[in-house]
């Protein structure tokens, strides 16, 4: 399979900015991957996702130097309506989002924009709206939904335009405890039943080990650190430089190899931190100690 996003030497000033605020930035994401970016605030994530999804240059300006390539396409030859169709892309807050006077409308107002019939366009936001868990709300205000609700109604008016690739910008970051499950299950969801690329901003690190292809770390403009989530972790001295916060798993075997324990692996979740303490344990412990 070919690369969803391909990024080459990126660099990208806001106008009227001295500053490059994305610096030499380069970043490969395989069709179906799933791909979870993390970084401080300010490290430009927010800005690469807006150039991936065409809000820059199309309603933000400022100038872009390097290769971005969507679904093999050069982004610079893609109209805004066709980059619209392959890259879906859902915002930090829904409110700005959500405009139309019911929830069915808001997804139908999407599809609309698609040219299709009546018909289909009823089925596919009926389906979506079921999807998602909203369809018995298909005539109620989006004002009058939870925050948790109004981002699957957000998420969902996106997907029923069936895009190749999904962005979100820290979907879950405006939700309480509930809407974040909520919101997290259904984007995993989307990776077992529909294959379709997701590239998600999201600080909640044990979530991303679970469920991320790859991670990326992003720091100053840059991406400082791409791969599978165990080999990100598996380099203290990196993740310390980076300042992302590890699994806390990984945190206390850092803490352990630091004190000169001998261990197989870092692990990264908590059922390998099991599995790694019951081995460091059968050694010295009496059995059954940690079973
Ligand atoms: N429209 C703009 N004009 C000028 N500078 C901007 C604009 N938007 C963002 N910036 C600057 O670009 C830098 C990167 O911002 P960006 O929003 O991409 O970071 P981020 O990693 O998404 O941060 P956060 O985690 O807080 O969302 C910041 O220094 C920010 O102040
Ligand atoms: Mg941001």
């Amino acid at each position: 399979m070919g690369y969803a996003v391909e990024v080459r030497n990126l660099w990208f000033r806001y106008m009227l900015s001295e500053e490059w605020v994305l610096r030499d930035l380069s970043l490969a994401v395989e069709e179906g991957e799933f791909i979870v970016i993390m970084g401080p605030s300010g490290c430009g994530k927010s800005t690469l996702l807006y150039i991936l999804s065409g809000i820059i240059p199309n309603m933000i300006r400022g100038e872009v130097k390097g290769e971005i390539k969507i679904l093999g396409r050069d982004i610079r030859g893609l109209k805004p309506e066709e980059i619209t169709r392959s890259v879906g892309f859902v915002f930090q807050n829904p409110d700005s989002q959500l405009i139309m006077p019911t929830v069915l409308e808001e997804v139908v107002m999407g599809l609309e924009n698609l040219g299709l019939d009546r018909g289909e366009i009823l089925g596919r936001a009926r389906e979506i709206l079921s999807y998602v868990g909203l369809d018995k709300k298909s005539n109620m205000p989006p004002r009058s939904l939870s925050a948790g609700e109004k981002q699957l109604l957000a998420i969902a008016s996106v997907l029923a335009m069936r895009p190749r690739i999904l962005i979100l910008d820290e979907p879950t970051s405006m939700l309480d405890h509930v809407g974040t499950m909520k919101v997290l299950s259904l984007i995993e969801s989307l990776k077992k039943n529909l294959g379709i690329t997701v590239i998600v901003v999201e600080h909640r690190i044990e979530w991303a080990v679970e469920i991320a292809d790859k991670i990326a770390i992003m720091d100053r403009g840059t991406v400082v650190a791409y791969g599978e989530p165990s080999k990100i972790f598996s380099n203290p001295e990196l993740i310390k430089k980076t300042g992302v916060r590890p699994p806390m798993i990984s945190e206390v075997f850092y803490e352990l190899i630091d004190r000169g324990v001998k261990v197989n692996r870092i692990p990264i979740t908590t059922k390998e931190g099991i599995e790694e303490l019951r081995r460091l344990l059968g050694r010295s412990a009496k059995p059954g100690t940690l079973t």
